[in-house]
């Protein structure tokens, strides 16, 4: 476990992942955590309030395309790891405007990369050797799946989306850093996370949302297209357990063995709704609507994370039910917070869309 000597940047702390790794950092480690976030729509500091009055932590106010602002950052903080999260996460904005994503995810990552490694040719010894610089990335860098197979960390990238497209270069820029300048760093490559403080514009908080508010609930296309599903704080964990004993140089893939087709969820969604929180109106799934589908909606995704179960002992230990249970419970007893959130960043409203005749 991480001692109070270890200093860890994490960038996009203030997200949903992100904070999720704040936490279990200020919980189960004696870590010193330092959080660099922009605050973007995405970002919202009740996430990490837990930690936020402890000397443990410190919380930045900076954009990972500052140079200058992330050079100060290091020279102040002096971090022994990196784990990089911060992002432009959701694909469907993506697809209504792809330049902040190659903003954010690729100069971004190659600036943190550039600084980090200025930094990190200058410390010697111990330090040296044990910086490590984790870049936490997505198994859509992958492309799509049929209905059989999975995702190795072998697989070939075929990213299909501008977001998944902005996240498979960040991958190579972080490959090459370490091949060119032997910059200690590793990559995982995850599956869809859900959990608490997600942004209510992803699938599972939004149709909790959108339920509740008695709206419809849009599934793109047939709803057969297939996610597979972790909890977030087992993808917390993972990433702790990565940054402590992964291999420099290496990819891991972090997958939830919960693959499910959306419609199928989003009815488990409705039926745990019904029971903790039923409505006069009726059962939730009267508000399932078919609507039309994500532009180069990728059909399938599925991991295979046989290799960090092998070599680091992870493996997730949140079951589906489990973990939707949790969430949906959380997003009940929350509803300050999503209401606070959609008030301010987003009301719900289709995103991703494309003009006919566009493409
Ligand atoms: P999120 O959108 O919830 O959070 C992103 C955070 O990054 C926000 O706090 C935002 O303010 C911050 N940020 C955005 N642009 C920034 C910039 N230029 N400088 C500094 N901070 C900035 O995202 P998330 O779902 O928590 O995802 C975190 C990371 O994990 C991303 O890299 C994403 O690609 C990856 N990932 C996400 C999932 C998932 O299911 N959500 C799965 C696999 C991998
Ligand atoms: O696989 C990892 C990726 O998972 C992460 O890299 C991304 O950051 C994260 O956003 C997520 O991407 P998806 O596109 O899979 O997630 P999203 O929640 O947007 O959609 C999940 C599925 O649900 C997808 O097949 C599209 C569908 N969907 C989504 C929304 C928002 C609907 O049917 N209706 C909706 O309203």
């Amino acid at each position: 476990m991480f001692s109070s000597s270890e200093r860890i940047l994490v960038t996009g702390g203030a997200g949903f992942i992100g904070s999720a790794v704040v936490r279990a950092l200020f919980r189960n480690t004696d870590a010193r955590i330092i959080n660099a976030d922009k605050l973007t729509y995405a970002g919202d500091l009740a996430s990490v309030a837990e930690a936020s009055a402890s000397d443990r932590y410190v919380f930045e106010h900076a954009d990972v395309c500052d140079g200058k602002m992330l050079s100060r950052i290091f020279r102040t903080h002096q971090p022994t790891a990196v784990l990089h999260l911060a992002a432009e996460s959701h694909v469907d904005r993506s697809i209504n405007g792809a330049a902040e994503f190659i903003r954010t995810n690729v100069v971004g990552t190659q600036t943190l990369l550039d600084v980090a490694r200025s930094y990190w040719s200058e410390l010697d010894g111990d330090r040296k050797q044990g910086f490590r610089f984790h870049h936490v990335s997505t198994d859509e860098v992958y492309g799509s799946l049929d209905d059989s197979g999975f995702f190795t960390e072998e697989s070939a990238y075929r990213p299909n989306s501008p977001y998944a497209a902005s996240k498979a270069s960040s991958d190579h820029l972080v490959h090459a850093w370490h091949r060119t300048y032997g910059l200690p760093a590793i990559i995982t490559n995850c599956s869809n996370n859900y959990g608490p403080y997600q942004f209510p514009e992803k699938l599972i908080p939004l149709m909790i949302c959108q339920a509740l508010d008695g709206k419809s609930l849009p599934v793109y296309g047939s709803g057969r297209n297939v996610r597979d599903w972790l909890y977030v704080e087992d993808h917390a964990s993972a990433l702790i357990t990565v940054l402590r004993r992964g291999r420099p140089g290496e990819t891991y893939n972090i997958g939830g063995s919960a693959e499910t087709a959306n419609i199928d969820l989003v009815e488990r969604l409705c039926s745990v709704l019904d029971r903790l929180h039923p409505d006069a109106e009726g059962p939730y799934r009267r508000l399932i609507t078919f609507v039309p589908d994500r532009p180069g909606h990728d059909f399938r995704y599925a991991i295979d994370y046989a290799k960090i179960k092998r070599e680091l002992g992870w493996h997730p230990r949140e079951t589906l039910e489990g973990g939707i249970e949790k969430t949906v419970r959380w997003y009940l007893a929350n509803r300050r917070w999503t209401d606070r959130i959609r008030s301010r960043n987003y009301d719900g409203r289709r995103l991703g869309l494309v003009a006919s005749g566009a493409w």
